[in-house]
């Protein structure tokens, strides 16, 4: 489907319409989200350990592919404390000041959740480390030789921060987390586990069969799960008298041009500028996202970390390269056995 504006349907970007329907959406308890077996394991155990001895848990860094369910992680550690969470983000803190002003507001024990992390400037992310370690805030008064800095307790608190890629944070802040841990892109069968528990939610009529062609689609993301099950009750609603089967949600996806791995047009244009353009590459990023109208950090954010998951694409040190699948997904004849056939 062509984008209306940035609104894909299958981005694991945060749209509006997932705001909307997403609070309700969310798991509230750790017994009620569905995969990331490990990090659910680890989480829990600490949660119990910190409950048992009356502490605030350690800080816990979450870091994996947008739409995996951070937000909700955080928001469920939080419930599952007693605690409240307040939410913010990196590009959010614009000052030492404003986190300064967060951190004052907090109460003991509270969870402050932290996305895009690794976006905080220099200066704020140093006001963060002693308030990590020591929570404590050190403020500088005065200007020049006459400055001087002084000391203020913070409460204690939890910070749970989260991150597309833990490589982006900087070491000094990675070791101040006692957690890290790393979300995965869900399987299908999660996925369906998640579609009919939304389904359920919001009153859908589903069977399990046409969760399933859902699933396969949503690109290991709840996120895109959940969008995909609201545009496809859509079209069962107005074209198949409201029951999503597998044969309704099949003529639905195709219907929104989202192909039966999750691709969608513009997926399928980066594919095809790579094989057909640049004879299957090695192409930089840089050249594929002039190609595509597309920007590269946008690219490598976004779109690639998907086809790489499907091992459609490969990244070599002299550029991007497409792998034998995307040519046969394609439906595009794949080079070395095109040769081997005449040879
Ligand atoms: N909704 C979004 N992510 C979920 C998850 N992991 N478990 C249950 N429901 C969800």
């Amino acid at each position: 489907m062509e984008r209306v504006g940035q609104e894909r349907i299958v981005a694991p970007s945060v749209h509006q319409e997932d705001l909307e329907g997403e609070y309700s959406l969310r798991p509230r308890r750790l017994a009620e989200y569905i995969g990331q077996a490990q990090v659910k394991e680890t989480i829990s155990v600490f949660i119990q350990a910190a409950r048992q001895r009356g502490e605030p848990l350690d800080h816990v860094l979450l870091f994996g592919p947008p739409g995996l369910g951070k937000t909700t992680l955080a928001s469920i550690i939080a419930h599952e404390l007693g605690v409240n969470i307040r939410i913010t983000s990196g590009p959010a803190i614009d000052r030492p000041g404003d986190l300064a002003a967060i951190l004052t507001n907090l109460a003991p024990g509270d969870v402050l959740f932290i996305d895009e992390i690794h976006r905080l400037s220099r200066q704020v992310e140093e006001v963060l480390y002693p308030a990590m370690e020591d929570f404590a805030l050190d403020i500088i008064i005065g200007k020049g030789p006459g400055a001087r800095s002084i000391r203020l307790d913070l409460p204690r608190f939890t910070l749970v921060g989260a991150t597309t890629r833990a490589g982006l944070i900087t070491s000094p802040l990675r070791d101040r987390f006692g957690v890290i841990s790393r979300l995965e892109y869900y399987g299908v069968e999660d996925l369906t586990r998640i579609i009919l528990r939304s389904a359920r939610i919001m009153a859908v009529d589903i069977d399990p069969a046409g969760a399933t062609e859902i699933a396969c689609r949503a690109r290991g993301t709840p996120r895109v799960a959940n969008r995909l099950l609201r545009r496809v009750r859509d079209y069962a609603q107005v074209k198949a008298g409201g029951t999503i089967t597998a044969a309704v949600a099949r003529e639905a996806l195709q219907f929104m041009e989202v192909d039966p791995l999750g691709l969608d047009s513009i997926d399928r244009r980066i594919l095809r500028v790579i094989i057909q353009k640049f004879n299957g590459g090695p192409v930089g990023l840089d050249t594929i996202a002039a190609s595509t109208g597309e920007e590269p950090g946008t690219l490598e954010d976004v779109y690639e970390p998907y086809l790489l998951q499907l091992g459609f694409i490969d990244r070599t040190p002299r550029g991007r390269v497409a792998t034998p699948h995307a040519y046969r997904h394609l439906g595009l004849p794949v080079p070395g056995q095109q040769k081997a056939l005449f040879d």
